[in-house]
């Protein structure tokens, strides 16, 4: 079902008003990579590096967020696809409250990457592509999902029988299985904070 006859709109305060009031400039920090690839523990560094400097932030996890908002969702490519969407709206809403929005979901599509993108200003969506190679993120298999998904038990697993696209132009990479977490986190701050400062 389309919604029709929905006429937006305008109020008074907006993302500016907000973003002065929390003195920061608000930016999405999206985390795409293999499962396994350390996105979460990165992003949850980052984001406890930026909330301890006085910046207001939130964390938007897959796993999390699939338990709640997004639970009826599966991993095919239309379920991914929609996952991707409705994180990228939420992360839209998030960014007109005036916060740093980070976000850590596979993201395994270029083109739903790109429209999360499209949707915000010039500069406020900052891809991070979290590069490790499968071999190494499936050695690790934290969640033991890897050896499910080669059993068979587990389908469209990413990287086993779902595709990942790696990101052709993202703002940054870090390479998890080469360098410690502090320095993928350094790297990162790096290249945000001048950006969030009012
Ligand atoms: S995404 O592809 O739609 O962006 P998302 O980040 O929300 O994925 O969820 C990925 C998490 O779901 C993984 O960290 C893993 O724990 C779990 N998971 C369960 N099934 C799959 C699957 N088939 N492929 C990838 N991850 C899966």
């Amino acid at each position: 079902m389309i919604s029709t006859n929905v006429i937006p709109q305008n109020y008074k305060i907006g993302k500016a008003d907000r973003s002065l009031k929390l003195k920061q400039r608000p930016l999405i920090i999206w985390f795409t990579g293999l499962s396994g690839s350390g996105k979460s523990s990165i992003a949850d560094c980052v984001e406890q590096e930026l909330f301890n400097s006085g910046f207001q932030t939130y964390l938007l996890d897959g796993d999390n967020i699939r338990h709640g908002l997004n639970k009826n969702i599966d991993f095919t490519n239309e379920g991914r696809k929609e996952n991707i969407r409705r994180i990228g709206e939420v992360a839209k809403l998030f960014l007109d409250a005036g916060i740093i929005v980070i976000t850590a979901f596979i993201s395994p599509f270029r083109e739903d990457r790109d429209a999360v993108r499209a949707l915000v200003e010039p500069g406020e969506f900052i891809e991070v592509y979290v590069e490790c190679p499968l071999d190494i993120c499936e050695s690790r298999d934290v969640k033991g999902l890897y050896a499910k998904a080669r059993r068979g038990e587990i389908l469209n697993f990413t990287g086993i029988s779902s595709p990942f696209e790696e990101p052709l132009k993202p703002e940054i990479i870090v390479h998890s299985a080469q360098d410690n977490l502090k320095a993928c986190v350094n790297q990162i701050l790096a290249f945000t904070l001048n950006t969030i400062k009012p």
